[in-house]
């Protein structure tokens, strides 16, 4: 199994191309199930995720093609795919495929607009809480379909002549359920208004793409959101957004080591509750005419208290890369993890570094130590295992992150945009 092999201490100085985002890839491929013609994505990131989507939506009847970098990019830079779902082959999504990300269990939404009938694996993914599927199946009921669980599968069929639109008021904000209900109900009969609708820009990149296929889509960006069914789809071609999640842990890697680093297509606007964290921690970021600057020279990491929050609020999925920059501040912070209830497994792998944390329910104290020290530590999960390498690069001494298949699922090159901005690390294979 492959190590990642770190010895810290150097600051990061340079330049990190920000990656297509894993979330907005994920439901852009999905949304190739809408249409029988092609779509065409631009900026997809080579990731474990999206690799396994290509096995489930192949299975599906999809025709996936690399094309390669658009001329003139960086090798960093994403690829050029079309997914081509001229005919739904088989509308079973099995438990092999479905259980490793969660993500996959979003083609319900699709499958059961187009081809009327769907029989999707109930979802795995990180172990970071319950994760119930019960938004997904309100939100369709109110469309319409009956649903029946079946061995460990959502089965559901639509009426007779197909979806209907319906009001959706979803009494707690999800991005899976936001995304699946948004994608049926384009091909529904009438109007469906989602009420409490996820604002993240992943859900506003996949509106868009879906709008550029034919849909009729009002209140982008909103929390409410207005679509109105078509007959049918067509394909697009269709850029996705740089990931924010990416940029936010370059940006605290970079305040840890005390470095200065360009991350090149940052989108700051799509951050800006971290951004806003980070600079009252004393972190210097500078938008540029090409990313964000992120410096912090000399100076200490102050104490700051955070909550996370659905969009625009400080995001779920960078709680534990702050918690790492936290245990080396002048202080202690506390962090209120209010997304998922068991989303803290990185606290007891950061203890290892000699950090001083303790949980009390939502709630982590930590208290800044003068430094860490390197360790052996074990990847949880997707976002966990990443504040541990950022912990490594600041550390004192050696650090081993193993189990890292969970780094590779949502961070492209993780190693190689890191070493060439001065870090000690590599990837270790066996
Ligand atoms: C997405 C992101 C993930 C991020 C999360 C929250 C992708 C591929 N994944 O995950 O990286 O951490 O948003 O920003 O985009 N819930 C229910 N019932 C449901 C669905 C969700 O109770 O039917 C709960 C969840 O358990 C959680 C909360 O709602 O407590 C938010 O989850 P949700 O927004 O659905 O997260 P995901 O879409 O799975």
């Amino acid at each position: 199994m492959d190590r990642i092999r770190i010895v810290g201490g150097n600051q990061l100085r340079g330049e990190i191309p920000i990656s297509g985002a894993k979330n907005a890839a994920l439901p852009l491929m999905i949304a190739s199930l809408l249409t029988k013609d092609p779509l065409v994505l631009e900026n997809v990131p080579r990731l474990a995720d999206v690799k396994q989507l290509e096995r489930i939506l192949e299975n599906h009847g999809v025709d996936i093609a690399v094309h390669g970098r658009r001329p003139g990019s960086d090798r960093m830079d994403g690829q050029r795919m079309t997914f081509h779902a001229a005919d739904i082959a088989d509308t079973t999504a099995p438990y092999e495929l479905v259980s490793t990300m969660r993500a996959s269990f979003w083609v319900i939404g699709p499958l059961l607009a187009r081809a009327h009938e769907a029989r999707v694996s109930l979802p795995g993914g990180c172990a970071i809480g319950t994760r119930p599927v019960d938004l997904f199946l309100f939100g369709l009921k109110a469309l319409g379909a009956e649903i029946e669980i079946d061995e460990g599968y959502v089965v559901a069929r639509a009426p007779a002549g197909g979806l209907v639109g319906a009001t959706v008021s979803f009494p707690k904000v999800s991005v899976g359920a936001t995304h699946t209900i948004m994608m049926a109900a384009t091909l529904a009969h009438g109007t469906t208004v989602i009420e409490n609708a996820a604002q993240e820009p992943e859900i506003t990149n996949v509106a868009e793409c879906l709008v550029a296929m034919g849909a009729r889509i009002s209140g982008i960006g909103t929390r409410t959101l207005t679509i109105e069914g078509v007959s049918e789809l067509h394909g697009a071609t269709v850029e996705v957004i740089p990931d924010r999640i990416e940029t936010g842990t370059f940006a605290m890697a970079a305040a840890m080591t005390g470095g200065d680093v360009l991350l090149r297509n940052a989108r700051p606007e799509h951050l800006q509750a971290a951004l806003d964290v980070l600079g009252r921690s004393g972190v210097h970021l500078t938008p540029e005419a090409n990313g964000l600057r992120v410096r912090r020279n000399g100076n200490g990491i102050l104490p700051t208290d955070v909550e996370t929050q659905p969009f625009p609020g400080f995001p779920t999925d960078l709680q534990a890369q702050f918690m790492a920059l936290m245990t080396m501040s002048q202080g202690t912070s506390t962090i209120r993890e209010t997304i998922f209830e068991n989303r803290y497994m990185h606290v007891a792998e950061l203890a290892r570094f000699g950090a001083d944390i303790r949980v009390d329910g939502q709630v982590a104290t930590v208290t800044g130590v003068s430094q860490l020290k390197g360790a052996q530590v074990m990847a949880t999960d997707l976002r966990a295992s990443v504040s541990l390498v950022i912990a490594g690069l600041a550390a004192k001494g050696e650090t081993t992150v193993n189990r890292i298949y969970h780094l590779d699922r949502g961070f492209e090159r993780l190693e190689e945009k890191l070493s060439r901005c001065g870090a000690d690390i590599e990837r270790v294979s066996g």
